[in-house]
């Protein structure tokens, strides 16, 4: 090292304070990276490597980007999940003694990102921290772009706490040593939230009591927020964390926000997946999720506060009927609608204006925008207070149209201010009158000088005479070769002499001149000082704003749901805090979205004295997944105090939404194991209450047969006899029905399905009963299997159910296929041999659904062949 030059001796020593990020070291207009990090950013940013000698024998790799466009390159290994560490000059380098001073001023994180660009607009950028004591997590959540903090608890299982995060998508979840270096819960992070680690070491982090007072001081009057060591812990290292990275005041940063599990409905990773909450299951994206279909918001503050009513519906019957109570007076007015729409849209993002004032990163546009903004309110709170929602008069009366800082922008900042807030343009006339002389002696010095070449064309009798600028010489005067001898030789200084002409100065010339440079010089450097003054101001005012930018959020969610209420004729359900649901003409949102008229609605009706399982059978295609999703989704949009795609509905307010998949189902990349399957079964078997709402797809389907089967019997039987929460049930496995008979409170349903000129149509109409037989074989017509091995499937089929009712007394009215029955019928029947049997088992344990018809067709050839023998 010793070797090294003393700049990169310097380098070396901050490099070592930020090991896991790239360091960006400030080097004139450049930022530099040397040594590994120059290889590692050369590859990923595809810079062209070079070297620098660093006065050891090998030259050191070095890569750079210019400074000014230093963002676009930092967004790139932001996006790709890494870190950037900034490393400015803080002294004058005409000043320095030997090497320049240098300091991280800041460290850019994947969970703290400011800029604009790198941003989604209408997302959060929510950055975690998990501690741990014993079996207690505590969860804290913070976005710096808009200034929320958010702190929880959890007992229990790992998946808790990530289901937990999961419903904030973070960026970057931080987890402080001992749980950082447990690999499965790491794992289980990374592969479930697919957001970057960073582990912390506890040793340099600051004591409790630092920490306390710390979040004290950020969050005045939130003590009892974190009042627990736990809750304290995991508090104090998101907010050290953030200070460490960000080395600034964060005064948007000032509200802290506990919340507890009990307090809104519980959805887990794989409820929010299967029903397509936020994004769709095959393709991961938010166009055809429910979230894509209820926003239609005027705000990026609207759509991530959508998000977040999505994730975490309500349990509490008042709040709901305050929202339902919104909807239901703009569904009734949508004159006022339209307008509240249109004073919507002239409200820019309140939060991230707020938090870039605050942050100090605001430009003079910026300000402008918070104006404007702001301007919008009066006509909003007006429109507000004459709908006939009490909560939004109410929610009306508490807006705060900050008039104050409304004048201080508009009598400060011009118009149409520039995007830099170093080039002035920006202070309006009349606001400052230091600034206002300073521009006088411009505006003066420049007519002086405009005027001067009318004056010397006079003097002279030089019409050509002209007066100019250039950078190098500043002001002069230009006579033409054919005319210097009209000039009296002692007027002018001669400057520059070119081609055809000569060019002059006058000391008087001169003198204007640095006059106007000077003011220009310090008009720009007090432009800059009046608007930080300015920004610095408002600043101290920003919780006011965010206040309002939470209000106005909630206006536009609200406002966006009624749209959705309209377009979609969607009506209020009533809320109760018993146990039923109750859905008449009910629809899938997003499905009938697309397919329109054509979607066929159903009823339901659940409770736990008579109807607490649903078992729904029915060939594939018939409906059945989409029932049972609709009925969880309007239960859900209930809860969000939403109106619903039904005639009418009575919602029992549900705790928590289980939805399990079978594994033949599960579209999820990779895990589509019957290991997943059971494991996420055994989690809802084991977490729901009696208030609770399950669906359970096709449950079983990713084992045997016979295992499927049992399995599925058990788990319907334990609902019933043990857990109490109402459950849907789908299960193509029609033995099944049986069960209505032993349990109570199990109902059988089935898709209706008709036979028409000998093929199936759906009418995907959820009826009372269980179906009458699987129609596997109609689904494989449809699928364009060949007419010969339908028919032969059809003859083999047909067969089996004649053997069957003959052999079997006491059949169940339905024509189903029961497959324990048949297995009895086939082992007695003597008539069959050894082959026939076992080519008839593979048969009807052919799931003709999850195979191609390729696949079906080489399998009923090889059939044929071993009956053929
Ligand atoms: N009520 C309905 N009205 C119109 N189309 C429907 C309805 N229910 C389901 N579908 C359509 O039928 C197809 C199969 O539905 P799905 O629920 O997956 O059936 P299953 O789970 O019984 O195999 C889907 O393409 C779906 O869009
Ligand atoms: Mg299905």
């Amino acid at each position: 090292m010793s070797n090294y030059t003393p700049m990169i001796q310097q380098y070396l020593s901050i490099k070592a304070e930020y090991e896991d990020a790239f360091l960006f070291f400030r080097l004139g207009d450049f930022y530099e990276l040397f040594f590994e990090d120059a290889k590692r950013a050369s590859e990923v940013l595809e810079l062209t490597l070079t070297g620098r000698d660093g006065g050891a024998k090998e030259r050191i790799p070095m890569c750079g980007v210019p400074h000014h466009a230093a963002d676009v390159y930092i967004g790139r290994l932001i996006e790709k999940g890494h870190k950037v560490a900034l490393c400015e000059q803080v002294e004058d380098p005409s000043q320095a003694k030997g090497v320049v001073k240098r300091e991280v001023v800041r460290v850019i994180t994947p969970g703290t990102v400011m800029e604009e660009k790198m941003l989604a607009e209408k997302e959060n950028n929510f950055l975690a921290a998990v501690t741990k004591r014993e079996d207690h997590y505590a969860i804290a959540t913070a976005d710096l772009s808009t200034g929320e903090f958010y702190l929880t608890e959890r007992s229990g299982s790992t998946m808790a706490v990530i289901d937990e995060l999961a419903a904030f998508s973070p960026k970057e979840v931080l987890v402080p040593s001992p749980l950082g270096e447990n690999e499965s819960f790491v794992k289980e992070v990374q592969d479930r939230l697919g957001s970057i680690l960073t582990s912390l070491q506890t040793e340099g982090l600051p004591s409790a009591a630092e920490m306390a007072a710390a979040l004290d001081q950020q969050f005045p009057g939130c003590e009892e927020a974190y009042a627990s060591p736990v809750l304290l812990e995991v508090a104090g290292l998101l907010h050290t964390y953030l200070q460490q990275t960000q080395k600034r005041a964060m005064a948007h940063m000032n509200r802290l926000e506990r919340y507890d599990a009990g307090q809104y409905m519980i959805l887990d990773t794989a409820a929010r997946q299967n029903l397509e909450l936020t994004t769709t299951l095959r393709e991961g994206q938010k166009k055809g999720s429910l979230l894509w279909l209820l926003d239609q918001t005027a705000t990026a503050m609207g759509s991530r506060l959508l998000k977040k009513w999505l994730d975490k519906p309500l349990l509490d019957q008042k709040r709901i009927e305050d929202r339902q109570g919104a909807i239901q007076a703009f569904v009734e007015d949508l004159l006022a609608l339209e307008e509240i729409r249109d004073g919507l849209r002239g409200v820019y993002d309140l939060e991230r204006l707020c938090a870039r004032i605050a942050y100090g990163s605001a430009n003079g546009r910026d300000l402008h925008a918070l104006r404007k903004s702001l301007e919008a309110v009066p006509a909003l709170k007006e429109k507000l207070a004459m709908t006939a929602s009490p909560f939004l008069s109410q929610l009306a009366f508490g807006m705060d149209g900050c008039d104050d800082i409304v004048e201080q922008i508009s009598s400060s900042i011009v118009e149409e201010p520039p995007l830099s807030i170093k080039e002035g343009s920006m202070i309006q006339e009349g606001y400052d009158h230091s600034l206002d002389e300073l521009r006088t002696i411009q505006q003066e010095g420049r007519s002086w000088i405009s005027q001067l070449e009318q004056r010397e064309r006079q003097a002279t009798g030089v019409r050509s005479l002209k007066v100019g600028f250039n950078k190098i010489f500043g002001y002069y005067i230009e006579v033409t070769r054919a005319n210097l001898k009209l000039i009296p030789e002692d007027r002018y200084q001669r400057k520059q002499t070119l081609a055809n002409a000569e060019r002059f100065v006058t000391p008087e010339l001169k003198e204007r001149e640095r006059q106007i440079l000077t003011a220009e010089e310090k008009s720009v450097e007090m432009e800059y000082r009046l608007f930080v003054e300015v920004r610095e101001s408002i600043a101290k005012e920003i919780a006011r704003i965010q206040r309002l930018a939470e209000q106005v959020a909630q206006v536009d969610v609200l406002h966006s749901l009624a749209v959705v209420a309209d377009r979609y004729h969607y009506v209020r359900p009533r809320i109760q805090s018993d146990d039923t649901l109750f859905i008449e003409g009910g629809r899938h949102p997003v499905v009938e979205a697309a397919v329109g008229e054509r979607f066929i609605s159903n009823d339901l009706l659940l409770d736990q004295k008579h109807r607490q399982v649903l078992l729904i059978t029915g060939p594939n295609m018939a409906g059945k997944s989409t029932y049972m999703r609709q009925s969880a989704l309007i239960t859900l949009m209930a809860q969000m105090g939403s109106f619903v795609p039904v005639k009418q509905a009575v919602i029992g307010i549900v705790d928590r939404i289980f939805t399990r998949i079978g594994a033949a189902d599960d579209l999820v990349g990779g895990r589509s194991t019957f290991m997943v399957e059971m494991d996420e079964t055994r989690q809802a078997l084991g977490q729901a209450t009696s208030r609770s709402l399950i669906l359970l797809d096709e449950v079983g389907r990713g084992t045997s047969t016979y295992d499927g089967m049992a399995l599925a019997q058990a788990i319907v039987e334990y609902i019933h006899d043990h857990v109490g929460a109402k459950t849907l049930f789908s299960t193509h496995y029609h033995e099944l029905t049986a069960l209505a008979g032993d349990l109570d409170r199990v109902v059988n349903v089935n898709a209706r399905c008709v036979e028409k000129d000998g093929e199936v149509v759906f009418l995907h109409k959820i009826e009372e009963g269980g179906a009458d037989r699987s129609y596997g074989i109609h689904v494989a017509q449809l699928a364009g299997l060949p007419r010969e091995v339908i028919q032969r499937a059809q003859e083999i089929l047909h067969g089996l159910e004649s053997t069957t009712r003959d052999e079997e007394m006491g059949l169940p009215t339905s024509h189903q296929l029961n497959l324990f029955q048949y297995e009895a019928a086939v082992t007695k029947e003597d008539s069959y041999s050894e082959g026939e049997r076992k080519a008839m088992t593979s048969l009807r344990d052919w799931d003709v659904m999850n195979h191609t018809p390729l696949e079906s067709l080489q399998f009923l050839q090889e059939l044929q062949r071993s009956l053929k023998g």
